[in-house]
């Protein structure tokens, strides 16, 4: 595995590097990652080269947000792409990736008004500027994002149409820990008895599901559901916002249809966890 730092030396790699599938990621990497780099290699024939990146990008982090305190696990991260059979890991500094003076950045005014980006002003265009970045940088064929943060995906879905960029995006099922709950590099931030109650997120969407399932299909009735689940089963989180929507647009719905998702997040003390579900009605 060729490890990369400079834009220089990813422009040489790029040259005979063929047909590219790519991974972004920000490090601290867990199993949710890995499994992205392995699908990449299921999905990349032998021809393909699986890239991937290290890189926390500031600009998708709010003034109150864990910037600095982001954990930066770069050895670990590296063995656990070489591992996972990655062929390149793009890792830049900073200095390599933002000018001092940059003055030009990607905005997106729909999808990202509702769900995390309501309560994470700007968030979504740093996503959106360093995801078009980092695919001029590697222009990648193929990426590959994951469905448990749903609206990044749907949103970088949406960068690629209306920017016409030649990339083929894959959205890949969350990985999960045994009990549920969803792999995240914040759930380190738990305290034991938060750890035990985090589950519940992914329990009351399935509890959902199973209603919609059986015919309770309005938004009201299937949030409710899910409020009074969590209520009983993870006392130490605060609900910030369950929401029934469609799965590409992500406008809110009033009753669930066959691409609808119900996506949740809740706050606990120093963590705040998101989780969704896809509802198939
Ligand atoms: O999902 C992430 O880790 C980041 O938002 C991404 C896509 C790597 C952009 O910084």
């Amino acid at each position: 595995m060729t490890l990369i730092e400079t834009v220089k030396d990813l422009r040489a790699w790029r040259k005979n590097a063929g047909h590219v599938i790519f991974v972004p990621t920000m490090g601290a990497l867990h199993e949710g990652h890995t499994t992205l780099v392995r699908e990449a290699r299921t999905l990349s024939g032998p021809e393909s080269k699986v890239a991937a990146s290290i890189f926390v990008n500031p600009l998708q982090f709010g003034p109150n947000e864990d910037f600095d305190k982001y954990p930066r696990t770069l050895e670990n991260d590296l063995m656990m792409c070489r591992e996972a059979g990655a062929d390149m890991v793009f890792a830049p500094t900073m200095k390599e990736v933002y000018h001092a003076d940059r003055s030009i950045k990607i905005s997106e005014s729909s999808l990202s008004t509702v769900l995390c980006g309501a309560s994470r002003p700007g968030h979504f265009d740093g996503v959106c500027t360093v995801v078009a970045k980092l695919f001029n940088l590697v222009q990648p064929d193929e990426a590959v994002f994951g469905k448990k943060d749903y609206q990044q995906l749907a949103i970088i879905r949406r960068l690629v149409r209306d920017l016409d960029m030649p990339v083929k995006i894959h959205g890949i099922e969350t990985v999960r820990e045994s009990d549920g709950l969803a792999m995240s590099s914040r759930n380190r931030y738990l305290s034991p008895a938060e750890r035990a109650q985090a589950p519940a997120l992914r329990a009351a969407l399935i509890e959902a599901r199973e209603a919609c399932q059986s015919g309770v299909t309005g938004a009201k009735n299937l949030t409710h559901l899910i409020q009074e689940y969590l209520a009983a089963h993870a006392n130490l989180g605060r609900v910030d916002y369950i929401a029934l929507v469609d799965q590409h647009s992500l406008q809110p719905l009033d009753i669930a249809h066959s691409q609808s998702l119900i996506a949740l997040a809740v706050f606990f003390d120093k963590a705040r966890l998101i989780d969704n579900i896809e509802l198939s009605h």
